[in-house]
C-alpha cells in the first residue's frame, strides 16, 4: 500500500479521529437537527453538494453526514480515466456505480468528473501514436458517457485545459498530439454519448484577484470565445474554488465577479465545482484557523451568490477527516487542515455557520 493510501486509511479509520475527540471531547456522533445546506441552498436554487469517495461510504456518520447535506455528489478519483478503464480492453464502472446508487438513495444527483485531465491516466496510454490517442479518446468517451448517459447532473469533460501560467493552453498529451481543436472534438463527441447532459469546462486558479488569476480568466475568456465561434457544445463553465488563506494579505475577489458578468455574454451556466480553503498558511491554533478559514469562504461566496447563472455550489470534501489538502499541501506542522465545514469528527465547524448565514441571507441573493 502506497504511503498515500496509508495516510488515507489512516485518516479514514479514524486513527487521528480518536485522539481528535479526546482533544475535542467532541462526541463522535453527528448532530441530527443541524439545517441542511442543500436544503437552504435549494430555497435560492442552488444545488448545494461535495465531492465523495467510496471509502467514505464505510462509516455510517460519513454518510449520513452526506444524506443530510448535500443533494449532488461528485466522484472524488472513482471517475478519473485510471480506474474506469485500468487496462486498454477493461472498462471497470464498479466504483462510480455505487455513488451513484447512494446519490440515487436519498434522491441526490451526481456529476461526472472527468474525462480528459492531465493526471490520474492511465499507463497503457502511454507511448501511443497521435492516431491512437485521438481513436482511444473516443473511444473511452463514448463508452464512459454512454454507460452513464441520461444518469448525471453534467460532465467535466475537460478539467484544467488552461496553462499553468496562464500563458496558452494547458501543454497536455492531448494538445500535444491532437492540437487545439481537441478540445471541441472531446466535447463533440461526448455530445454524441449523450444528447441531453450539460457539458463543462472546468479548471482552477480563476477566482483571486491576483495577476496570474487575471491571466488565466483572460485565457478562458478566449476558449469560450473560440469554442461558441465553432458551435461547440459547452453549457456551463465549473470554477475550482481551491481557495488559499493567506494572513498578510487576504485575498479578494472583485475581478472574479466582474469576469462573472462579462462571461455571462455567452449563455453559459457557472459552477463552483471544488470549494475548500487550504489554511496552510495559518497558525496551528484551530479557532484562529477556522475564524479565518470562514472568513475566506465568506468573502468568496458573498461575491459569487448573487451571481444570475450560478447553479451549483459543490466542496471538495465534506468533513475534514479526509481532505486531499493534506497530500497536496501539507502543513509544516505536521497537522491536519481544517478546510471543510465539518471537521473530523463529522462536527459543525466555524465555516458550517457563516454557510448556513449566507444562505439564509436575503441581502445576497442570485
Ligand atoms: C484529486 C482527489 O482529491 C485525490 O483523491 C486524487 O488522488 C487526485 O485528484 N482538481 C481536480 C480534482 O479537478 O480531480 C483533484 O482531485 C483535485 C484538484
Amino acid at each position: 500500500m502506497t504511503r498515500f493510501a496509508l495516510k488515507r486509511r489512516q485518516f479514514l479509520l479514524g486513527i487521528g479521529g480518536l485522539s481528535a475527540a479526546l482533544l475535542t471531547g467532541q462526541p463522535l456522533r453527528v448532530e441530527a437537527q443541524q439545517p441542511s445546506l442543500a436544503e437552504l441552498a435549494k430555497q435560492r436554487s442552488l444545488l448545494w453538494g461535495a465531492a465523495i469517495s467510496t471509502e467514505m461510504l464505510t462509516i455510517p456518520d460519513w454518510a449520513g453526514l452526506y444524506r443530510q447535506q448535500t443533494r449532488l455528489l461528485v466522484p472524488e478519483w472513482e471517475m478519473k480515466w485510471a480506474v474506469l478503464q485500468p487496462d486498454r480492453d477493461r472498462f471497470d464502472f464498479s466504483r462510480p456505480d455505487r455513488l451513484l446508487t447512494f446519490a440515487r438513495s436519498y434522491q441526490a444527483q451526481l456529476r461526472g468528473h472527468t474525462l480528459l485531465w492531465h493526471q490520474q491516466l492511465p499507463t497503457w496510454l502511454n507511448n501511443l501514436t497521435a492516431t491512437e490517442t485521438a481513436t482511444a479518446l473516443q473511444r473511452y468517451i463514448d463508452t464512459v458517457v454512454g454507460h452513464y448517459r441520461g444518469q448525471l447532473q453534467s460532465w467535466d469533460v475537460i478539467n484544467e485545459p488552461i496553462a499553468e501560467d496562464g500563458y496558452g493552453l494547458r501543454p497536455n498529451r492531448w494538445l500535444q498530439q491532437l492540437g487545439p481543436n481537441y478540445l471541441e472534438q472531446a466535447l463533440r463527441w461526448a455530445r454524441v454519448a449523450d444528447a441531453q447532459v450539460p457539458l463543462v469546462i472546468n479548471d482552477y486558479g480563476l477566482e483571486p484577484d491576483s495577476p496570474l488569476a487575471t491571466r488565466k480568466r483572460q485565457q478562458l475568456l478566449q476558449l469560450v470565445e473560440t469554442l461558441r465561434d465553432r458551435d461547440a457544445p459547452l453549457q456551463a463553465i465549473g470554477f475550482q474554488a481551491h481557495l488559499v488563506a493567506n494572513p498578510q494579505a487576504p485575498p479578494s475577489f472583485t475581478g472574479f465577479a466582474e469576469f462573472l458578468a462579462e462571461l455571462s455574454r455567452f449563455d453559459l451556466d457557472f459552477y463552483i465545482t471544488e470549494l475548500d480553503v487550504n489554511d496552510r498558511a495559518l497558525p496551528a491554533n484551530f479557532a484562529e484557523r477556522d475564524r479565518e478559514v470562514a472568513h475566506l469562504y465568506q468573502r468568496f461566496l458573498t461575491a459569487v451568490l448573487p451571481t444570475p447563472r450560478l447553479k451549483l455550489v459543490t466542496t471538495w470534501g465534506l468533513s475534514d477527516r479526509l481532505s486531499w489538502l493534506n497530500q497536496f499541501a501539507p502543513r509544516a506542522d505536521g497537522l491536519p487542515q481544517r478546510p471543510l465545514p465539518f471537521d473530523f469528527n463529522f462536527q459543525p465547524t466555524e465555516t458550517y455557520g457563516i454557510l448556513v448565514s449566507l444562505l439564509q441571507s436575503q441581502s445576497v441573493s442570485n
